[in-house]
């Protein structure tokens, strides 16, 4: 039986699997102690457990358990790799190379390093969502200490060309920082095959508790340094201060590990389901798909729904569907999403925008209904709208 309503919104946060919720729970109650007391079994447990768990996380990325540094989610890791490197690289230049649609934890991060000195380059992406890759190339000045683009984008689901990215960064020795976020998990992340120097990740997009995170830093070929941005106690090998989370970081490890094991196989299983929903739903007319169809998520689709407000079509929907119009909309500013602008989109496009993302617990009777729902709601509100009848009537 279809449950309501359904959940296609798994880009903004995952449901915690019931085996992570499992695993987390002895950690609130009987063994609750602090990892970094050393001197009795309460804190030997809680260390153990925060061990194992760097240990999962680690190996879904092919780092070592060394190189992960647990933070409170993927917006603190980006802010730590890139004001880290910003100030611990400042004698060697202050130059960085992000993309215009980074996360806003990159991009306002970014923002506020160049009011602190930093120069910064935004490079543009072409109309796939993709960066060039002789373009960011051409970007490198002698100054430039860090390349910061994103694994895959959160809106379109674009795969960015990481492998590329990181040889470029090695040749011209400069780091290479990723956010990773809505990647891991999700698609193989291999930090050495691809060269990357620092990679931020997030346990609530991996079916993990919300507030916990990690980041990765290389610690050899280079070994890279990071400033601190949270003093404190030392934890973290000084790199991040404050009492660790461990419950959540026990979760996180989980989470890890049953992603780890079953990713190939739901990654088939989400993009069959995906392709339905998508080919299903450009049947409608003048309807496109936002973003590269070959480079991307498995189980992500952002399709633009032309003489449709998106907002409006979700509000429609919003009672049985959760779905994300995949704008950056606030209700003070009705600007159509910064990530769909630098595609190149004109604002009807972006506005009618919306972004499907599937994920663990998304069956196909709920794909059924919401190709049925979405396209009789797309076809309402057209008849609806005088620019639709204006569309219809320069056809004749
Ligand atoms: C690409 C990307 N980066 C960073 C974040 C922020 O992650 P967190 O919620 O763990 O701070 C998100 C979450 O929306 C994201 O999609």
């Amino acid at each position: 039986m279809l449950k309501l309503p359904v959940y296609l919104d798994y880009n903004a946060t995952t449901p915690c699997d019931p085996r992570v919720v499992e695993t987390m729970l002895p950690y609130f109650t009987q063994d609750f102690g602090n990892a970094a007391s050393r001197n009795h079994s309460f804190g030997w447990k809680a260390e153990e457990a925060v061990e194992r768990a760097r240990e999962q996380v680690a190996e879904i990325i092919g780092a070592s358990p060394k190189e992960i540094i647990f933070t409170s989610g993927a917006t603190e890791a980006g802010n730590l790799a890139i004001k880290g490197v910003f100030e611990a690289y400042a004698l060697k230049g202050n130059h960085v190379i992000t993309t215009n649609i980074e996360h806003k934890a990159v991009l306002d991060t970014c923002k506020h390093l160049e009011k602190k000195g930093a120069e910064i380059t935004f490079l543009p992406v072409k109309n796939n969502g993709i960066i060039d890759i002789p373009e960011l190339e051409a970007s490198i000045r002698p100054n430039t200490i860090l390349i910061a683009v994103m694994y895959a984008n959160n809106e379109i689901g674009t795969i960015m060309p990481v492998a590329e990215i990181g040889a470029l960064a090695k040749k011209h020795n400069i780091l290479f920082f990723t956010d990773a976020t809505q990647a891991v998990g999700k698609i193989p992340v291999d930090v050495q095959k691809d060269n990357i120097d620092l990679l931020a990740m997030t346990a609530h997009k991996m079916y993990g508790p919300k507030g916990v995170g990690a980041l990765y830093v290389r610690r050899r070929n280079p070994r890279v340094k990071i400033v601190a941005q949270i003093d404190g106690g030392g934890h973290e090998r000084g790199m991040r201060s404050g009492t660790l989370n461990v419950p959540g970081i026990v979760g996180f490890g989980k989470a890890s590990e049953i992603s780890w094991r079953e990713m190939d196989k739901e990654a088939i299983r989400l993009k069959k389901l995906r392709d339905k929903l998508e080919i299903s739903l450009l049947e409608l007319e003048e309807t496109h798909l936002n973003g590269s169809i070959k480079q991307r998520l498995p189980h992500v689709t952002n399709l633009a729904f032309k003489y449709v407000e998106s907002d409006a079509l979700m509000m429609t929907l919003n009672k049985e569907i959760a779905i994300s119009s995949g704008s950056a909309c606030t209700s003070a500013s009705l600007e159509p999403s910064y990530v769909l602008k630098a595609l190149g989109w004109d604002d009807d496009l972006a506005h009618g925008s919306l972004r499907f993302s599937l994920g663990r617990f998304t069956t196909e009777e709920e794909i059924d209904f919401t190709i049925e729902k979405v396209k009789s709601s797309v076809k309402t509100m057209r008849e609806m709208s005088p620019l639709w009848d204006m569309y219809k009537k320069e056809m004749i």
